[in-house]
């Protein structure tokens, strides 16, 4: 049987709690109330740095990444101490690669959940996959930085060609420009979730994911060039797979999640007093989607509820590609249902007036 190590942190109210972390190892680590178990990401360089020209930013960011490169050297000879008890590996996450694939195949034997596609698409997702189980084996965390820095990219993308479509007078919609910011800005927001929770910790890590996301880049904005629909399909594919991959972490980390308090970033995030542009990418009227954020594991079925309403609002895209059904925001939805509205009540009041006249026509007629 394994051992269990009981490691503190702090919960929503702020007191000590107990969660228990399946390892091997006997050392026990306490977390306090001043020992945050979450990277604060305001220490980080990124955020620390004023704006400056590329030339000073690339120095920077080569300085920081060949240090990490070095320590990262240096722990795999042996030379420098691997630290566990750092996020992400203290929180002893698990997800099980054959699951996630259980969980794939059981939503495609269902219609509603089965993303129709192309061969070669299905084929880059399925090698897309096969690496990813590959690489972040065991490691959750690390797995989900990863794909958020990959998946915010379509949108980049297609942002990126609707301009210029638009710069040279080929086509407009800023319906889906701002659409696909929401998205994007959303996925901004899991990213820093990750973040915080220690998924970019390692140098090889880092260097894959900032160098993928630069490639899928241009590839999506060469399929959003070749057909709009094939580019939202292909997302639709990767955010199908988020859920599914949300949601088999959920399952297997349940009680350790809801043990656990959500990062600031998840707050600030989800219980934002403005939240214009979270509604702005989903599927619902705007204010009705308001999920609670009081612990680790409400913050991941926010992801995944998030990762889902991507889904829907690429099928969305695709149909407006195919079938020319407009895709239009919350809000621009809500204001034009109170536009249909006041349209409605004008022509009631136009018929009132023009049988007012008649009535009078007709009267003076008569007399
Ligand atoms: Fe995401
Ligand atoms: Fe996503």
């Amino acid at each position: 049987m394994e051992e269990k190590t009981k490691f503190t942190t702090t919960d929503t109210k702020g007191d000590s709690v107990f969660v228990e972390k399946q390892d091997s190892s006997k050392k026990p680590v306490w977390y306090s109330e001043d020992s945050d178990i979450y990277v604060d990401l305001t220490e980080s360089p990124n955020f620390q740095v004023k704006p400056a020209g590329a030339v000073s930013l690339a120095w920077l960011h080569f300085r920081k990444e060949l240090d990490g490169l070095v320590r990262s050297i240096g722990q795999s000879l042996g030379w420098i101490e691997r630290d566990e008890w750092t996020p992400p590996d203290c929180y002893g996450f698990r997800l099980d690669n054959d699951r996630v694939l259980e969980m794939q195949k059981q939503r495609e034997s269902e219609q509603s959940g089965r993303v129709s596609t192309n061969k070669l698409s299905r084929w880059i997702y399925d090698v897309l996959c096969s690496f990813i189980d590959f690489a972040y084996k065991d490691r959750p965390i690390e797995r989900f930085w990863f794909l958020e820095t990959v998946a915010r990219m379509p949108y980049f993308s297609y942002i990126s060609v609707l301009h210029l479509y638009e710069t040279l007078g080929w086509w407009r919609n800023g319906e889906l420009l701002k659409i696909h910011f929401a998205e994007e800005y959303n996925e901004f927001h899991h990213l820093l979730i990750m973040e915080s929770l220690g998924g970019s910790r390692k140098w090889l890590d880092r260097f894959l994911a900032e160098h993928a996301a630069v490639f899928y880049y241009w590839v999506l904005v060469l399929f959003f060039f070749l057909s709009p629909s094939l580019a939202y399909n292909f997302s639709e594919l990767i955010e199908a797979h988020a859920v599914d991959t949300y949601t088999e972490f959920l399952r297997a980390n349940e009680d350790l999640l809801k043990q656990l308090p959500p990062p600031k970033i998840a707050e600030s995030y989800y219980l934002a007093d403005n939240l214009y542009m979270f509604d702005e990418f989903q599927n619902h009227a705007p204010g009705t989607r308001r999920p609670p954020c009081d612990s680790l594991y409400d913050v991941f079925c926010n992801i995944r509820d998030d990762e889902m309403e991507h889904v829907k609002t690429m099928r969305a895209c695709q149909s407006y590609s195919k079938l020319g059904k407009i895709v239009l925001s919350p809000h621009a939805k809500l204001e034009a249902e109170k536009n249909i509205k006041i349209d409605e009540q004008k022509r009631k009041y136009w018929k009132q007036w023009a049988q007012r006249i008649s009535v009078q026509n007709s009267n003076k007629k008569n007399s």
